[in-house]
């Protein structure tokens, strides 16, 4: 039995829960000044606040919804500021507070949650799994030389930082969701996106490509200038694009932005093929591949029933502690997913299936690790079929 209680917050609580979520991350509080584009971030309803009898926790989402494999879609819960009092940790009050939250998102009918994480450890135990990755790469730009069949785009024209913050949401809405793992973006996500490049000391800006049928990709990059004598970076905030015509034409103009030494993008795809639009692959240096999105499947049935596959059927029997009610055999083909009581093929707990759900991460690697036990290598073929996605997951929104 715990010694607080956890519930819905009430929105005159918003502010004292963003609050206790910046001191968690050793962020100064929220000013009077910043309090009103903050709120319009905040969906109401969708905050849990953990009491003793003062707020000691506290955790947040807003509704999306996630491109699947197959390019279904379904509701999503995007969890964000999570926090609990410093004084009040391992206690078990964030075990509550995303008991809670599940519990809301599964009387609501969502049946998937995504995150991303401050630290790695946090999550795995609520069922919460890698779900995508990404890459942090950095282009030397005055040694790049693009290759002669790289297209040469179409036509390339320059938005300043308030023409950017207004037609953000249109050139998102403008692109498609190519890849599984990308969300929704909601209105309460572009207030923050607005007041972080307002905040940055140097003017973003952001570079439109349109090719035959209209706007097909868009990068928003700020240069930052450290100081006299050291490299000058491009950093990239924002890079999607619809086309190859589009992905080649920007980076063709990345390249063209005078003084500039070095283009950093952080959270690529990654298998998206920067190095190869370069006759020497060798100046895209990979800096970093980590955890990019975080997906926990609340409604394991829901969700099996709702990707699409590819080739031989495969039994899986799932354990989720957490969920309980989620553990059990499912059967998985090209027809659908159905519970069933044939022998397993595969055993694996519910976080690891969620690092297998959207493609990122194959069956046979994750038995490698012990983290998925199979009856041979026969069932892991297939289920490396199965689950695998003709292009790599990624989430490519942050929040
Ligand atoms: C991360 C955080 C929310 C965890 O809250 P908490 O109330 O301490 O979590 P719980 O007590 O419910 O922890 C449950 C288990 O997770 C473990 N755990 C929690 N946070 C962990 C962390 N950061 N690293 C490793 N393990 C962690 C606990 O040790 C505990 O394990 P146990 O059951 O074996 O004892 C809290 O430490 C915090 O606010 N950190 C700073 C802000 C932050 O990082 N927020 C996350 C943003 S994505």
């Amino acid at each position: 039995m715990s010694d607080y209680s956890v519930r819905l917050l009430r929105a005159d609580e918003d502010r004292a829960a963003l609050d206790l979520f910046r001191r968690a991350l050793h962020v100064k509080e929220t000013t009077d000044e910043e309090w009103p584009s903050i709120s319009a971030s905040m969906q109401p309803d969708r905050a849990f606040g953990a009491f003793d009898p003062e707020l000691i926790g506290t955790v947040r989402s807003f509704d999306s919804e996630v491109t699947l494999p197959g390019e279904g879609t379904v509701p999503i819960g995007a969890v964000s500021l999570v926090g609990v009092r410093a004084d009040r940790t391992r206690r078990g009050v964030l075990t509550n507070l995303m008991r809670a939250q599940f519990e809301d998102f599964a009387a609501r009918g969502v049946p998937a949650a995504m995150l991303h994480a401050s630290e790695g450890a946090i999550y795995g135990r609520f069922g919460y799994g890698i779900a995508a990755r990404g890459k942090s790469i950095e282009v030397d730009r005055h040694r790049a030389r693009l290759r002669p069949e790289v297209p040469s785009g179409g036509q390339i024209s320059l938005l300043d930082l308030e023409s950017t913050v207004e037609q953000w949401p249109s050139l998102w809405d403008a692109l498609p969701r190519t890849r599984p793992g990308m969300i929704d973006r909601s209105a309460y996500l572009w207030p923050g996106y607005e007041r972080d490049v307002r905040k940055a000391t140097t003017p973003a800006s952001t570079a439109v490509h349109r090719g035959p049928d209209g706007v097909d990709g868009y990068v928003t990059y700020l240069v930052e200038r450290p100081g006299p004598g050291e490299p000058v970076f491009l950093k990239i905030i924002s890079f999607h694009h619809a086309s190859p015509d589009a992905f080649a034409g920007l980076w063709r103009y990345l390249l063209s932005v005078d003084l500039v030494d070095r283009i950093i993008a952080e959270k690529r795809p990654l298998d998206e093929p920067i190095e190869l639009l370069f006759t020497d692959p060798r100046q895209v240096a990979v800096l970093k591949i980590r955890d990019e999105g975080w997906l926990r499947l609340v409604d394991v049935a829901a969700m099996l029933g709702a990707r699409a596959y590819r080739g031989e059927p495969v039994v899986i029997e799932v354990t989720d502690p957490f969920l309980e009610h989620n553990s059990g055999r499912y059967r998985l083909s090209e027809d659908g997913a159905a519970r069933t009581t044939d022998p397993a093929d595969l055993e694996l707990t519910a976080e690891t299936l969620a690092m297998l759900y959207l493609g990122g991460w194959r069956a046979s690697d994750l038995a490698v690790a012990g983290r998925v036990r199979a009856t041979g290598e026969a069932a892991l073929e297939r289920a490396d079929l199965l689950f695998g996605t003709r292009v790599n997951p990624w989430c490519g929104t942050f929040f």
